[in-house]
Formats: C-alpha cells, sequence, structure tokens
C-alpha cells in the first residue's frame, strides 16, 4: 500500500522531521492506533463488523423414539425434540428474534433406504405441519439427507459396498418434494452427492415448488467436528466413513468448484461447513459469488466450548462471541449455531 494513497496530505507533509515508516505507511508516533481503542463509545463506532439476530439460524432434533425431550450427553444443553417440545422451543426461538431454525429428524426405525425421510407422516414432515399449523413467523428450514434414516448410517442408497450417486438423488428428490409439501420453507440439501442441487431443484419445480429456495451444504467437509452430531442423531456410519462423499480438509480450491456447481445448479444460498477451522474457505467462497454464504458452527464446536466453559478454563459467553463474530468477519451472512438462543438473548441491550 502506498503511503499518497493511505494516507492524507497532512501526514506526508512533515519532511522536516523523518517519520518511521513500515511498507509504506507512517508509523507511530504520528499513528496511534489506540487512540480508535480508549473508550467503548470509540470501540462501537469503529467497529467493522457486527453480529445481528437476523443472521442466526438454529438447529433442532426432533425424535419420535421417546416421549419425553431427551437430553444429547455429547451436547450439553441440547436436546432430542419430542414434536411437543420442539414446538416450545421454536416459539422461544420466535420471542427471542430468531428467524429461521434448521429442522434435523431422528425416526423410531431405519430402513437399508431410509425410507422415513420420505415417509408423508415421517418425524420431519409432522414436525414441519405443525409448526406451520401454529403459524408462528418462523422460517423452517429442513435438512436434506439420509444418514439418520439409513440402518447403515451413510447419506445415500448403497451398491457393491458403496454409496451410489445417482439412485441416491432419486430418494433425495423425493424426500425434498415431501418436506415441501410438508411446508418446509427453505430446502438444505447436506449430502454432498453430485448433482444433487440439480436434481433436488428439478424435482421440486416439477412438484410446483418453483418458489422453495435450496440452502446447499456446497463445502461441507469430511470432519471430525461432527462426532457430537453424530451420537445425536445416531448417524455413525455402520461400516466405512464419509470420505467418499465429503470433501478432503486440505482442500479449498475444490470448495470453490463445489460451489459453483451449486450455484450452476440453481443454489440460492451456499454454506461452509464447518465453520471455524474453514475461514479461509468462507472468505474465498464470499469472494467468488454474489449469492448469501451461510456457516455452520457444528456440533464438535459447540460442544468444545461448552466442555472447556464446564470445566472453567474459558469465559463461554466471550468465547461464543469471539468465534461468531470470526465468521462472520470471514464473509459469512448467515451462521447456523446452536448458541443461536443464547446469543439472541445476549444481543437483546
Ligand atoms: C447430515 C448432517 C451432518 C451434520 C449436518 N447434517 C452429519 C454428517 O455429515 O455426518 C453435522 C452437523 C453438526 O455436526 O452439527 N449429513
Amino acid at each position: 500500500m502506498s503511503l499518497a494513497l493511505a494516507e492524507p496530505a497532512a501526514l506526508q507533509r512533515g519532511a522536516d522531521k523523518p517519520r518511521p515508516m513500515q511498507d509504506g505507511v507512517s508509523m507511530f508516533p504520528i499513528q496511534r492506533p489506540r487512540r480508535l481503542r480508549a473508550t467503548s463509545m470509540i470501540r462501537d463506532i469503529v467497529r467493522e463488523t457486527q453480529l445481528s439476530v437476523d443472521d442466526l439460524i438454529l438447529p433442532l432434533f426432533v425424535q419420535e423414539t421417546s416421549d419425553t425431550p431427551e437430553p444429547i450427553p455429547s451436547m450439553p444443553g441440547q436436546f432430542r425434540h419430542t414434536q411437543t417440545s420442539l414446538l416450545a422451543e421454536a416459539q422461544k426461538a420466535r420471542e427471542l428474534g430468531v428467524k429461521a431454525i434448521l429442522l434435523f429428524g431422528i425416526p423410531s426405525s431405519k430402513d437399508e433406504n431410509g425410507s422415513q425421510a420420505w415417509a408423508e407422516d415421517g418425524v420431519v414432515q409432522r414436525a414441519v405441519r405443525a409448526l406451520k399449523t401454529r403459524d408462528l413467523p418462523l422460517l423452517v428450514i429442513t435438512d436434506l439427507c439420509l444418514c439418520e434414516y439409513t440402518s447403515h448410517g451413510h447419506c445415500g442408497q448403497i451398491r457393491n459396498g458403496r454409496v451410489d450417486n445417482d439412485a441416491t438423488l432419486q430418494i433425495l428428490s423425493r424426500t425434498a418434494v415431501s418436506q415441501a409439501r410438508a411446508g418446509a420453507d427453505i430446502i438444505a440439501p447436506s449430502d454432498m452427492m453430485d448433482g444433487r442441487i440439480g436434481a433436488v431443484r428439478e424435482a421440486l419445480d416439477h412438484a410446483g415448488f418453483p418458489h422453495t429456495p435450496i440452502l446447499s451444504y456446497a463445502a461441507k467437509y469430511a470432519s471430525a467436528f461432527y462426532g457430537p452430531f453424530r451420537d445425536a442423531a445416531g448417524s455413525t456410519p455402520r461400516f466405512g466413513d464419509r470420505r467418499g462423499y465429503q470433501m478432503d480438509p486440505p482442500n479449498l480450491r475444490e470448495a470453490l468448484k463445489e460451489a459453483r456447481a451449486d450455484i450452476a445448479e440453481g443454489a440460492d444460498i451456499v454454506m461452509v461447513k464447518p465453520a471455524l477451522a474453514y475461514l479461509d474457505v468462507i472468505r474465498a467462497l464470499r469472494e467468488i459469488t454474489y449469492l448469501p454464504v451461510a456457516a455452520y458452527a457444528v456440533s464438535g464446536e459447540y460442544s468444545m466450548i461448552e466442555l472447556a466453559a464446564k470445566a472453567g478454563v474459558l469465559d463461554r459467553k466471550k468465547i461464543i462471541m469471539e468465534t461468531l463474530i470470526s465468521i462472520k468477519r470471514a464473509g459469512a451472512d448467515l451462521i447456523i449455531t446452536y448458541h443461536a438462543l443464547d446469543v439472541a438473548r445476549w444481543l437483546r441491550r
């Protein structure tokens, strides 16, 4: 950066007194960055990034395996909700100003094809209907994946020992339509099959839902940060792992390739997941698209903070706010976070 561009003319004068320079920029004592940090008011007016309740999406689990809400041991403070407790939680979210929830279902029975995923009376379909009947002013986003519904725990149909991409697209499309029929406001495919956004878009359009947006898990990495979620959803693969379809963590260009493909196929919002270990991916995606970019602060990110706070090692509130602002600063417009309710509370003045 040149001094002439960066600094007003007054600072360039003073040829009588040579000033220390670094990278072409005049430094101390002319520049005293602490001037803008002296009081909370001055910090407020120069702050570059803001977190708003409008940015937050709360993920919620709904199950049909028990008639009481079950605490999730690996995610202290989170529950597998019953239909009733889900409604109460959604109501609470709405009262705190949160505008969107992301729903995951835990069915009472699983099979090879994950058929409960598209069942008319499936756990998510019933939940969406109940939420929509209440007429809560709340966006209901449905996660679209099969791993919670398949007996083997993979995100698609298995043929010859591997996840069959193209056969899975048909099941996903069917599931997306059933979610939209139940009243889902946004569909969020998280399976990482090739061509899924195009397939789901076409199926939705065909079934009379051309206006239902798709939030694509565009850059979803094969991450160890999903560990607690898999406990919560009982979706750990029975054999192998997800590296055959989720992305390899060292890759950045591949994330851009995935996102571009999803955008070309009709995605309305693109997501990066996990968030904190992938801030560079969020930034890179922000720079190649005009679409809103979402980031998912996943279960492992949540549990690390909760357990460290419980152990008295970290200040819970400060860490939550700092990590979320870092995700925004990286370029995310929307943040999916299990901390959404607390944050909504803290953002209220
Ligand atoms: C389903 C899905 C997963 C998550 C969101 N959707 C699990 C996975 O891919 O194994 C993880 C969310 C979290 O960890 O909070 N495919």
